[in-house]
């Protein structure tokens, strides 16, 4: 076996239906006193039901997390917590929510309490990005790792089923990527393939059944360990691409990482065999060549958009993606060259099979 290095993130993860009801204990755990809700406006109202089950421990409610995180309004969320003289924030969303409790913690240094409500996984990493004008920049700090989170199916049943789907592929990638990291080690490839089994098995239930709170666990159980993938190993490609799809062209980001994996997937899959191998096997198939198709094809059963084109993409940015891509690439186990880069891209936009 080749050596590697593992460090475990330190949160504290509490997992089961019905779970948010221990959030006031989890708060007087950390000693705080004053917690800050955070949320978006459209989830407001779930944000007043927290605050209102934190009773005096609320500081308030602050329902303007968007995507992205756009520096203004990270700026206007510290803002606001030292006015309301918050000691720790509720992050009660999906991962806009908890990435602007990062950015209010990375200069705070104040804990964070993640009720994640999507499967994106931001909550069990130290990472946090920030968008200023068209460019988002990422950064690791462990002060913005929350250090409690509560994993609640019951809270993922309102996610729409397309929004489930899109984020549970979005979740998937962080565990493809996981397997072929630079820093890949045996232990988060073993949580990598229990993620895309549980996700791959769960996914396509959520879809026909919203409401099954069992395959709402399985889903948020997958995303979990994805989660801590994203958090323990570095990103590739795929990550990069997503980015800078994100970052620059604003596409939605959970829809834009499901159109694009399959693609990604399969660009790796003759210089990583033995890491597309093991996808492969966790979506039912044996050999590496057959996991960027197997994606494909779930991402069909899940009713993912078809391409870029159809998540708002426009034909003109595919070039200056490209170059972005290729700009500071991240390690990836196949060269990032500029022309198989744009080609790829292009079969995205178009929706087509990875090749
Ligand atoms: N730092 C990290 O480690 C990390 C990891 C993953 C994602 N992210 C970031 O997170 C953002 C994307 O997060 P996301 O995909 O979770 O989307 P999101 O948080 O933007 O949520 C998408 C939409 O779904 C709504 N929503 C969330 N949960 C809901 C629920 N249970 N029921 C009904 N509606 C619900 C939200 O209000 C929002 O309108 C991006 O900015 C991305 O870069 C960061």
């Amino acid at each position: 076996m080749q050596g590697f290095v593992y460090q475990s993130a330190p949160s504290r993860v509490v997992f089961g239906a019905g779970v948010l009801a221990q959030l006031p204990d989890e708060v007087m755990r950390l000693g705080a006193r004053r917690a800050l809700v955070l949320t978006t406006p459209e989830r407001r109202g779930l944000g007043e039901r927290v605050a209102r089950l934190l009773g005096e421990r609320a500081a308030g409610v602050y329902a303007q997390a968007v995507m992205h995180v756009p520096i203004d309004v990270a700026r206007a969320a510290r803002e606001e917590a030292t006015r309301l003289g918050a000691d720790c924030y509720v992050a009660v969303g999906g991962g806009s929510t908890i990435g602007l409790g990062k950015a209010i913690a990375l200069e705070s240094a104040q804990p964070i309490i993640a009720v994640p409500t999507t499967y994106a996984g931001s909550e069990v990493t130290p990472i946090y990005g920030l968008t200023e004008g068209r460019l988002k920049k990422t950064g690791r700090d462990a002060r913005v790792l929350p250090r409690t989170v509560l994993y609640d199916p019951e809270l993922t049943l309102t996610l729409p089923v397309d929004i489930s789907a899109a984020s549970g592929m979005n979740a998937m990638a962080h565990a493809v990527e996981a397997l072929y990291a630079q820093d890949a080690n045996p232990v988060i490839s073993l949580m990598a393939e229990e993620s895309i089994r549980a996700l791959a098995q769960a996914l396509p239930d959520v879809v026909r059944h919203p409401d099954n709170i069992t395959a709402r666990g399985q889903a948020l159980y997958g995303a979990w360990l994805a989660g801590v993938c994203l958090g323990h190993v570095g990103m590739a490609l795929h990550h990069k691409i997503c980015h800078t799809l994100g970052g620059t062209f604003n596409l939605p980001h959970a829809q834009a990482h499901a159109v694009m994996l399959p693609h990604t997937a399969h660009y790796n899959h003759a210089a990583a065999p033995l890491a597309l191998q093991r996808v492969a096997r966790a979506l039912g198939g044996e050999q590496a060549s057959d996991a960027g198709p197997l994606l494909h094809r779930l991402n069909q059963t899940l009713g993912i958009p078809a391409g870029l084109s159809a998540i708002g993409m426009p034909e003109a940015g595919l070039e200056e993606a490209a170059t972005l891509a290729c700009a500071n690439p991240y390690d990836n186990p196949a060269p990032v060259e500029r022309a198989p880069i744009l080609a790829l891209l292009e079969r995205a936009w178009r929706g087509e099979a990875p090749a």
